[in-house]
């Protein structure tokens, strides 16, 4: 471990660098007296935690899930074997599958009031709103709390497809599609798509959503999980916390994107209106941002969105192509090309083909997020667990104080 030594004009202390299994390594704050801090506005510069679960290397557009590439991992694996992989560490055995697998089929059923919660809801909310409604109860019901973690995450992630289907049918005044919790004749991504559109779904679909679920299910620090792992180690239960992840995975900046990006393209309609949007995303007096596009973390290539743009060509072959689906490949050429995407760095990100795919898999617009939601609980109790097993201290940040001094009334 290297030292590095901070001085400022009163202090100078030694401080040990962390070097990281992939990636860059870290400074340990640990070190300095309770009242010396760093000031990062959007924690762009902090690593807040240790996690074993997701590295990105965003130069390289590097994605791996407990060492895996993302690439690999889409081609050759249903979502239950990726569940299972980031929940526990390693790629099941077909033993340990069958046993996980039987395990999600146990807990794939929730309460009835979730059914009776539903009627006083306007048919006029949000998927997203309405999903967060329904964990919120099951956060309120404690008899819905496992006191074994990796049970209590194995119901969740069990429990998310039905809330999931709930909610966006409700959204579109439509009545629950009853399944009968123990017919196990169905997969976690069957079942889910059985409960949503109330049909077997075709093979086509079954996989396309394998990889969309696989796609979205973890990415390291995202805002969500990061909301999920500051709600959680209040020592909240793993509902409440998810509850928490939910509301900031909403947000257009992050997993409301792909709802937004479609909303743009809609907005844009013609290839020949292009220009005037590259133009609208580059000027500082327009707020108006390409959504789809740029990344936090990634200065190259999102490689979800390679995988999700190949999938797109994919579904969309099979499917009427309309221009909306056109114009895609086409802004996002455009873009690529401009001085101010490539200065900036700014590349399409998963959410930029999402849409695109979803909705020709029949999904509305407005509930593109829910699905991301159904992905990432993967990820987030993946981190829960993670928290639960290192007894992670309560994440309380410091601030920069610019106010009043003190001062008498
Ligand atoms: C997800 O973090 C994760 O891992 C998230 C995610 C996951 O799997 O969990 O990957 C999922 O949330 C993907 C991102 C989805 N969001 C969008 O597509 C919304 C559009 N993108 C932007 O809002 C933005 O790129 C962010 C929010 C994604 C990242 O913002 P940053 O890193 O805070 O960058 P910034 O806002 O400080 O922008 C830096 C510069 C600015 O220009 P300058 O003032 O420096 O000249 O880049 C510009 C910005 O104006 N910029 C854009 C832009 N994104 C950044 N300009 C036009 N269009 C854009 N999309």
């Amino acid at each position: 471990m290297n030292q590095i030594n901070a001085t400022s004009d009163q202090m100078c202390f030694e401080l040990p660098i962390f070097q990281a299994n992939l990636g860059n390594s870290v400074l340990d704050a640990s070190g300095f007296p309770v009242d010396f801090y760093f000031q990062d506005i959007g924690l762009k510069h902090t690593s807040f935690c240790q996690s074993a679960i997701c590295y990105i290397d965003g130069s390289k557009g590097l994605l791996l899930y407990r060492g895996y590439p993302i690439e690999e991992l889409c081609k050759h694996f249903q979502f239950e074997s990726i569940m299972y992989l980031l929940l526990f560490g390693e790629l099941p055995t077909s033993r340990t599958l069958k046993s996980f697998t039987k395990k999600l089929i146990k807990y794939r059923h929730i309460p009835d009031y979730c059914y009776s919660l539903l009627e006083h809801l306007p048919e006029s909310s949000h998927p997203m709103g309405i999903l967060l409604t329904l964990v919120s109860a099951l956060a309120a019901d404690s008899s819905q709390s496992l006191d074994d973690p990796d049970e209590m995450a194995i119901r969740i992630v069990a429990q998310m497809p039905i809330l999931v289907a709930l909610s966006q049918r409700h959204a579109r005044t439509l009545k629950p599609v009853h399944q009968d919790s123990n017919d196990d004749s169905l997969g976690y991504v069957p079942d889910f798509l059985f409960r949503l559109f109330g049909q077997i779904p075709t093979e086509h679909t079954v996989t396309a959503f394998d990889q969309i679920l696989t796609l979205h299910a973890e990415h390291e620090q995202n805002a969500s999980t990061c909301t999920l792992r500051v709600s959680g180690s209040t020592g909240t239960n793993a509902y409440a916390a998810l509850a928490a992840a939910i509301t900031a995975l909403w947000g257009p900046a992050h997993g409301g994107a792909n709802e937004a990006c479609m909303q743009m393209l809609e907005a844009i309609k013609t290839c020949d209106r292009i220009p005037e949007y590259i133009e609208k995303a580059k000027s500082k007096e327009d707020p108006f941002r390409l959504m789809g596009f740029g990344h936090r973390v990634y200065r190259s290539r999102d490689p979800r969105a390679d995988v999700m743009k190949s999938l797109a060509k994919e579904v969309l072959d099979s499917k009427q192509d309309k221009p909306l689906f056109r114009l895609a490949p086409s802004l996002e050429k455009r873009a690529l090309e401009d001085p101010y995407f490539i200065s900036h760095q700014l590349y399409p990100n998963v959410d930029y083909y999402s849409g695109i795919v979803q909705r020709a898999l029949g999904i509305e617009n407005n509930a593109f997020t829910t699905i991301f939601a159904l992905a990432r609980t993967t990820g987030w109790m993946s981190h829960w667990l993670e928290m639960m097993r290192d007894k992670t201290p309560i994440i309380r940040p410091r601030q920069h104080y610019i106010g009043p001094r003190k001062r008498s009334l």
